[in-house]
């Protein structure tokens, strides 16, 4: 069976732009409507992605917006909270960045950060800005004038505060940074966590799933707050939260995305005339690339992370292993890691729904198929996985990513995250970064028809 057959892309293009109206609070776009009722950052570039794909302007405000929120360090935050009063937990207030020396005055954000994305949104909306001509290229550029040093500030920062040893690999403070809240990576680091007492909450992600199962579980999310709490207490300084805060762990998939970006904005800085400034965004590419290539084990081909305060790799099988596609880098390795993604752990598993990549590869005794992010298979992340084969030439993933996902959205649920066996839509449905994805996906195509 092949449901896009039945439906016209002209159905799931409204039914994808529906959901970013849905979603849009004027100039932000909420992750999704209940059960994230705010900006985070690796969405937002995601959605600026499929925004670019129907509306320019419109996707220069979204990262116009978050850039706004940009601290004074350079780090721009996992979350900008918006004047939604839903009840989202843990609010600004819980986080406790209002102390925090480095937050903007009059925003209110989170005091984390999630992967560098955002420079490849960037791209996206100038090359969109570009095709259409008129207003949406002026605006494209424009914006790209007005915010490069914004971008250039964050990148500086990840490479600095983030990597002060130059390994080339990011270090995380919590598992929010790395968008993978409960992967099976993080089991090793939280097991070690004993939290000290944590002032008493509801949680609200629990009331907006059918079964509480699909998410992280009690234990961990006290811990998710344990470390919020930790970093509160230290005013989010970034030199004082390395020291006291219990999860330091070199996350590779983070890394991978900042070797990307690295790149691409150095090419952004090129077309401003920046030298200098593209150099050194060359510089950060090549750093991050070889330490994501550094981490692959080679009994599995997969890269891991690395846990600081254990001093031990974390071997997991994770789609985080497939890291390097995301880098680029050494053609062999890529090739190696293609021939893997491919293969029956993976996107060759038998009894897939959609051959699309789970979370966590089904022969794995972690692997939790309704789970977030123990096995559940998450659009936003083939895109990039797409993205990433485009630009190394590897035109036959693309084209296989493309299809099943084109396929598995043609659901119009837009689920946050999918079951692998059965194709049901998890987590909140009418995600923005899903209903992105399928605008990007299509308009690949598009262009592909017409010869691009
Ligand atoms: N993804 C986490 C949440 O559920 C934190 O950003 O809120």
């Amino acid at each position: 069976m092949n449901p896009t057959r039945s439906l016209s892309s002209e159905e799931l293009r409204s039914a994808a732009i529906d959901v970013l109206k849905i979603n849009d609070l004027g100039t932000m776009t909420s992750a999704a409507p209940n059960l994230y009722p705010h900006m985070w950052s690796w969405d937002a570039a995601f959605v600026a992605i499929g925004l670019a794909r129907t509306n320019v302007p419109r996707a220069v405000t979204e990262l116009r917006s978050l850039l706004g929120a940009q601290w004074s360090t350079g780090m721009i935050p996992h979350i900008v909270f918006s004047d939604n009063d839903t009840g989202y937990f843990p609010g600004f207030d819980r986080w406790g960045t209002a102390d925090a020396a480095a937050l903007p005055a009059g925003i209110r954000s989170s005091g984390i950060c999630q992967p560098p994305v955002h420079a490849i949104a960037l791209r996206h909306i100038v090359d969109r800005g570009r095709e259409n001509g008129g207003a949406d290229q002026e605006a494209a550029e424009e914006f790209l004038a007005e915010s490069f040093d914004g971008w250039l500030a964050w990148h500086r920062w990840l490479a600095t505060v983030r990597d002060p040893d130059g390994v080339g690999l990011v270090e995380i403070h919590h598992g929010w940074e790395s968008g993978f809240d409960n992967s099976p990576r993080w089991d090793g680091p939280y097991s070690r966590i004993a939290p000290g007492a944590v002032p008493a909450y509801t949680r609200r992600d629990v009331l907006h799933v059918a079964d509480a199962s699909e998410r992280p579980d009690d234990a961990e999310y006290t811990k998710y707050l344990w470390l919020v709490q930790q970093m509160a207490e230290v005013k989010f300084d970034d030199a004082a939260v390395q020291d006291v805060v219990d999860f330091r762990v070199r996350d590779v998939f983070f890394s991978a995305i900042m070797a990307a970006s690295s790149e691409v904005l150095a090419g952004l800085a090129m077309e401003l005339g920046r030298e200098q400034d593209a150099l050194e965004l060359q510089g950060m590419a090549a750093r991050f690339r070889a330490g994501v290539a550094s981490t692959v084990d080679p009994e599995t081909g997969l890269a891991r992370d690395y846990d600081v305060l254990a001093k031990e790799w974390i071997g997991t099988e994770t789609v985080s292993g497939f890291a390097p596609l995301v880098a680029g880098g050494d053609p062999a390795l890529l090739a190696a890691q293609r021939d893997l993604l491919r293969g029956p752990r993976w996107m060759g598993f038998p009894e897939l729904r959609f051959p699309l990549p789970p979370s966590t590869s089904p022969t794995s005794d972690a692997f939790r198929p309704r789970t977030y992010w123990r096995g559940p298979v998450w659009p936003f992340l083939n895109l990039l996985l797409g993205w990433a084969s485009a630009r190394d030439g590897a035109t036959g993933l693309f084209a296989e990513l493309r299809s099943a996902s084109l396929q598995q959205l043609s659901d119009l649920q837009f689920g946050e995250y999918y079951e692998p066996f059965t194709g049901e839509p998890l987590g909140s449905l009418a995600q923005a970064w899903t209903a992105a994805a399928a605008l990007e996906w299509m308009g690949t195509a598009r262009e592909d028809a017409s010869g691009k």
